[in-house]
């Protein structure tokens, strides 16, 4: 099942200076920063914009607040702890149901009243938010993943990451919850990253760590072949994020809901580079092809059949140095 991960083209692939310098640098202002590294407010300017994100239970703002929690959640047995600056799946906390007057999390470990508090009390202070400044706690709905990707994940939903560049999505990967990722996505926790054609949306082969992989670590099922579902809706929301956000190199996460479709988890300015390894494939020429040729003012339908037809995934064997 595991083979050592292919080496990409070099030519292709961007590397960490690049990124930051010819891509966030340029095309990232920084006022901008806040409304994506704060995922309350980035919650807000997308359901201004008609965007869809899992709904909001409360916020828990100061110790004090902690109090509220089982009344923001009286019903509802499930729901996610989140803090709104924390990042890579940190503080993090997905409540699948009760059990008496205890929380159950995802991966079965059940906690009181006491032992959240606790933690809601650390994300607060700071623990998980980028340079440890105060922090508040969104309290929001549990997505309920489709049954197409239940083969394809142990406890926890997968999120599309897309990275969009100037309105136009450039490269796209699954990120699959394991064993070691305790429910989340974040590849950072030990979830299998997969590529996506682009054109289709169906997956590729996946990576866990640096090791490319066919099949789940934990459900043993192919990943390679599996139609994301509603790909065009995804793509098109992706693509608007750039007006959403005024940035012109983000990642975009989303997950798609039972009940809701497909809904924006969150906006990274500073999305991480393992999505090439995920998809064989670096982004360099992606980036290029479309400074070179992409209409930067166009309509997002238009910009999404852009990316549909330049960043067709090629025929298997192709591309491999
Ligand atoms: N509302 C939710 N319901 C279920 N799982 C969630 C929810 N929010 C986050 N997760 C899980 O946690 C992961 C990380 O969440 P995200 O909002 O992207 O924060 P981070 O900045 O830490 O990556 C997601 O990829 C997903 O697997
Ligand atoms: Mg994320």
């Amino acid at each position: 099942m595991f083979g050592r991960a292919r080496r990409l083209a070099a030519e292709g692939v961007l590397g960490l200076n690049k990124r930051n310098r010819d891509y966030i640098l340029r095309f990232n202002p920084r006022s901008r920063y806040p409304l994506v590294d704060d995922k309350l407010l980035s919650k807000q300017l997308a359901i201004q914009a008609g965007i869809a994100v899992p709904p909001l239970y409360g916020v828990i703002r100061t110790q004090h607040d902690i109090r509220l929690l089982p009344d923001m959640v009286r019903d509802h047995p499930q729901f996610v702890l989140k803090p709104a600056h924390g990042s890579a799946g940190d503080g993090i906390v997905v409540i699948a149901g009760r059990s008496g007057a205890r929380y159950r999390t995802i991966s079965g470990v059940l906690l009181d009243f006491e032992q959240l508090s606790h933690h809601i009390s650390n994300a607060i202070n700071g623990q998980f938010s980028l340079g440890g400044v105060q922090d508040v706690v969104i309290v929001e709905y549990m997505v309920q993943f489709l049954p197409v990707f239940e083969s394809l994940s142990y406890q926890g939903v997968p999120d599309v990451r897309i990275i969009v560049f100037r309105g136009y999505p450039v490269m796209a990967m699954v990120r699959l919850p394991t064993r070691a990722s305790g429910g989340k996505a974040n590849l950072h926790q030990g979830a299998v990253g997969a590529g996506i054609d682009l054109a289709t949306g169906v997956t590729l082969d996946g990576v866990l760590g640096t090791e490319v992989i066919t099949h789940h670590p934990d459900t043993m099922n192919p990943i390679a072949g599996v139609q994301v579902p509603q790909w065009d809706t995804i793509l098109e929301i992706a693509a608007r994020c750039y007006e959403l956000s005024g940035l012109g190199y983000i990642g975009v996460d989303i997950v798609l809901d039972r009940q809701y479709g497909p809904l924006v988890l969150e906006l990274n300015a500073r999305p991480g580079l393992a999505i090439q390894v995920a998809n064989r494939q670096g982004l360099l020429r992606r980036l290029q092809i479309c400074e070179e040729r992409a209409d930067f003012n166009a309509h997002y339908k238009e910009r999404v059949a852009f990316s549909k037809r330049e960043f067709k995934h090629p025929v298997k064997g192709c591309c491999q140095s």
